[in-house]
């Protein structure tokens, strides 16, 4: 797969930027901000966007049915999951991903994926916007940087492009083969399989055993014996 990044020195959000002046541009075309004043993260939460960090959002135009677009969160988290790996390749180093996309490092959040469609057609999915922000260089409160896990990071500009790379090869295989592989690879990173974990949803919160993920990415949760299938929302795990 082929990018084609544009790079600005600020932006308010990337996936903005994306979504209202680049929508035409073809599968492959990215956005990215060295940083963004006002950075959008799930639930309209805002994204902290210091220089120092990486900010892209990535234009695809899947042509899949509607209901295939939470694949892609996995597909995004597996592709970070598995570039952080090999970029720090340590056994002290411990990356997972928490259903469906928060990337985490040794227990800690250091980047997040934001997906968003104004596909023009309702029954297939013409176009999706992937936004990651990744914590690289800039130390914020509460958070974890990749510099901290590794002295052998090249610049910004380096990151984005293997980190491009990993998104590009895992894309081609969820076109190419479905998505069966991606899930399987996805779990071998996935933390809070089996454990009691807490659910929120926009209106409701609540708590259940995370019994798997099925074939079409639901969170599966055990809730008292009564089994409920969730498409969209956050999990907490017990800390
Ligand atoms: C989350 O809440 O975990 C998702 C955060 C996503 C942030 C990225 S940064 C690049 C892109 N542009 C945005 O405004 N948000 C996403």
């Amino acid at each position: 797969m082929k990018f084609d990044v544009q790079i600005f020195d600020a932006l308010d959000s990337t996936n903005t930027t994306l979504r209202e002046q680049f929508s035409g541009e073809a599968e492959g075309y990215v956005v990215q901000a060295y940083q963004q004043t006002k950075g959008r993260g799930r639930f309209g939460n805002s994204w902290s966007s210091p220089k120092g960090n990486l900010y892209i959002s990535i234009l695809l135009k899947p042509d899949c049915p509607y209901d295939q677009i939470g694949q892609l969160a996995f597909v995004a988290a597996t592709s970070i999951a598995s570039y952080l790996q090999q970029t720090f390749d340590s056994d002290d180093v411990n990356v997972a991903v928490k259903w469906p996309n928060d990337i985490l490092v040794n227990g800690n959040k250091i980047g997040g994926i934001l997906i968003e469609t104004n596909s023009l057609n309702p029954s297939r999915v013409d176009q999706v916007i992937v936004g990651i922000g990744l914590n690289v260089f800039a130390q914020q409160a509460d958070y974890i940087k990749m510099d901290d896990f590794t002295d052998r990071l090249g610049n910004l500009d380096a990151v984005r492009d293997d980190l491009l790379q990993s998104f590009g090869e895992h894309y081609t295989k969820w076109r190419e083969m479905g998505f069966s592989d991606i899930l399987r690879e996805w779990k071998k990173y996935a933390v809070g399989i089996g454990e009691k974990v807490g659910v929120r949803l926009s209106n409701e919160h609540f708590y259940g055993i995370f019994v798997d993920v099925d074939d079409t990415g639901n969170l599966i949760l055990d809730q008292d014996g009564d089994r409920r299938l969730i498409s969209a929302g956050e999990i907490n795990l017990g800390k």
